[in-house]
Formats: C-alpha cells, structure tokens, sequence
C-alpha cells in the first residue's frame, strides 16, 4: 500500500487527479471505475482543467461508476448519473457511451445487479478504482456488515449514510432508502484501487481501515488485502495517526 498525505484538500485533489491522469496517459483507453461524494470534486476540477489545456484525452476512456441511487432517475439532480454530467462527463471529450453506471430505474434489481456485474466483466475489467470513504467505513454503499459482499447488489442504506447524505436533498425523507452498488468482490477484482479521503471526522475510521482488524464492520478494511492500493489523503485525514 502506497500511502500519501498531502497539506489539504486542494493538494490531497491534485495528487490524485495526478495518479488518475498517469493512467490515461499510460493507457488511453483504460476502464476508470469513478466514484461520487464531495471528496472526488476537486480531483475532477483537476482533470477537467488538464484537458482544456489539451494534456488530456478522453476519448477513449471507459468509466463504470460504483453506484446510483434505486429509484433516482438519471434527470435527478441527486442521481450520481446526473452528479458525473456535472462535475466530469459533460465538461471532457469522454464519449458518454462509454459511461456507465447502474440504472437506478431498472424495474428487476436482481436482474441489474447481474447486468453490472457482467457489463464490467466485458470490458475486462477495471484498470483503476478509484474510491472515497464513508465515515463509517463504507465503500461504494457497501455498509458495515457481518459479511463482505461480494458483488453488485442493492443496499439498504444505514440511518447514518442518510443522514450524512441528507444534505444534498430537501429533507432526510427525500434520500432515497436503498442503492445499488458494486460489492467488495467487484471493488477488488480492479487491478489498482486509489482511496482518497479528508478531514478529520473521518480520521479514526481511516486509521482502523489501514491498520486495524480487516472486517466486514469496516469495510474499507478489506483494501489491506487488495495488492495495489494508493490512498490519498489530506493532513486532517491523518491527523489520528
Ligand atoms: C456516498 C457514496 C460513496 C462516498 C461516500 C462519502 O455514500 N456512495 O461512494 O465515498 O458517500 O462521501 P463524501 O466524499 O461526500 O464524504
């Protein structure tokens, strides 16, 4: 495991926006598996500004988004189909069908989850996963557990992921309830995984990911498993170690 700490949040966004665009440059038609969240924005302003300068081609690049709300249309302003439109998909030359990310509409969940799980197999994999982290420990929306899960499925979200989500929506009650989300197995078939993370309120839960127990009550702890790992992270991130 490869582990950066950076002054801040600018500085933890362009070290990994760095990482994300060597991996474009070293393989332009790459899979990025993408990830959404307030963490990842900055980075995204990174690439974005990268490829207006022209040091960036997206043209050939392939994304799988980790997951989407169920129930959320794609015209969703919450939707994290919408979220990457936003902040990635619609300011670069990425060709939008080649993004991908569940369908939060999908009338049969068992059927999407397995769709996924397939789609990402036919394109051979993930190149570079990149992840932010929840405050307790969740990747993608895989919750803390008493299993790993093993590939995509669909979540009941913890009272606390809504209420930490909760401030994007109207209310609490507007979050919607349940996701879909590739599962641990599916996080950690990618080749590299880049896990950044910042602020304090999230440096307890980083120190246990990287140096406590490996369990399913942590998921994020399963990366201590997983053979290329880089995680970037600001000096609040770390501020517990
Ligand atoms: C959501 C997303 C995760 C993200 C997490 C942390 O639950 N599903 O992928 O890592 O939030 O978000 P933030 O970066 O806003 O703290």
């Amino acid at each position: 495991m490869r582990i950066y700490k950076t002054e801040d949040y600018k500085k933890m966004s362009k070290k990994a926006a760095r990482i994300i665009a060597s991996q474009i440059i070293m393989k332009p038609n790459c899979v990025l598996g993408l990830a959404t969240g307030s963490t990842p924005i900055g980075l995204y302003k990174y690439l974005v500004k990268w490829y207006q300068k022209g040091e960036l081609d997206f043209s050939e690049v392939v994304s799988v988004n980790l997951d989407e709300y169920k129930g959320l249309p794609k015209s969703n302003d919450q939707s994290y189909d919408y979220f990457m439109r936003d902040n990635l998909f619609g300011l670069v030359n990425i060709d939008a069908a080649n993004t991908y990310l569940p369908d939060g509409l999908a009338e049969d969940s068992d059927l999407e989850c397995e769709r996924y799980e397939r789609l990402i197999r036919s394109l051979g994999g993930v190149d570079l996963q990149l992840l932010g982290m929840g405050h307790n420990g969740h990747i993608g929306f895989n919750e803390p557990g008493d299993a790993f899960d093993l590939a995509t499925h669909c979540v009941d979200l913890q009272p606390s992921t809504i209420e930490a989500n909760k401030r994007f929506f109207a209310s609490a009650d507007d979050v919607p309830k349940q996701a879909y989300s590739m599962g641990i197995g599916t996080i950690m078939k990618a080749k590299k995984i880049l896990l950044i993370v910042s602020g304090e309120d999230k440096a307890e839960t980083l120190k246990k990911a990287l140096h406590g127990p490996i369990t399913p009550k942590l998921p994020a702890s399963v990366l201590q498993l997983h053979p290329d790992v880089t995680v970037v992270g600001d000096a609040a991130a770390f501020s517990k170690m």
